[in-house]
């Protein structure tokens, strides 16, 4: 978790994450979409993008488990799953998740995903990326976006039909123009900024629900 401790002693997401044993606030942020999405809903093979300290990982490992024993039905269903986390910095080891520590930018990083999903298509993809910020906000602005379009050329290759994506982005300068190559990709993309996130912020959450290719 970041250090702040006076911002801390206020915020009741840093306290109750610390209570449930998570590495980030971040987790209700992606607990808060999964209650109003169900972005869970039969995932078993998900990459999580930009995933240090860990704490969406920790979230997806537990609704993938869940999954399991939840929908073993004869609609699709899997009898085990797969968590990928990629970050340019480490992720300390979770059970039962695999993580990377690269750029997705670098082109070994679709290496290291065709080992791991061995060719599979995924069902949820997550990317909650954040550039280190310069100050400059257009600069800022433009790396993130940058960023993202990157995620989306990940998704159009390694998401499946009907798959969702979540990802964070902030407005600004070509807002527009990602959600709009966004909703090309889904039947439905919306945006939504989860109550956990900080008002001052600017980030904003797009979930794609049901890839349309
Ligand atoms: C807000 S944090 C993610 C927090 C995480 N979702 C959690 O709940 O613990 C954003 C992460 O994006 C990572 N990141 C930024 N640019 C990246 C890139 N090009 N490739 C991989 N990770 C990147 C950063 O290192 C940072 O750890």
């Amino acid at each position: 978790m970041t250090k702040n401790p006076e911002r801390h002693k206020k915020d009741p997401h840093y306290r109750q994450a610390k209570h449930k044993g998570y590495r980030a606030r971040s987790a209700f942020k992606l607990l808060d979409i999964q209650k109003r999405f169900n972005i869970f809903k039969r995932a078993y093979y998900i990459l999580d993008i930009g995933s240090t300290p860990g704490s969406w990982l920790q979230v997806a490992y537990k609704f993938a488990e869940e999954n399991l024993v939840k929908y073993k039905d004869s609609n699709y269903h899997r009898d085990h799953f797969k968590i990928m986390g990629v970050d340019v910095k480490k992720v300390s080891p979770l059970e039962g998740i695999y993580t990377v520590k690269m750029d997705i930018t670098n082109p070994e990083f679709q290496k290291e995903l065709d080992d791991f999903f061995i060719g599979k298509k995924l069902d949820l993809i997550l990317s909650d990326l954040s550039i280190n910020k310069t100050g400059n906000k257009f600069v800022d602005q433009l790396r993130q976006i940058n960023l993202c379009f990157k995620v989306l050329n990940i998704v159009k290759l390694y998401l499946k039909y009907r798959g969702v994506l979540v990802l964070k982005l902030f407005q600004g300068q070509d807002f527009e123009k990602f959600f709009k190559a966004m909703k090309n990709e889904f039947f439905k993309t919306l945006s939504y900024k989860p109550k956990a996130s900080r008002k001052q912020s600017n980030e904003i959450y797009l979930i794609g629900l049901r890839k349309n290719n």
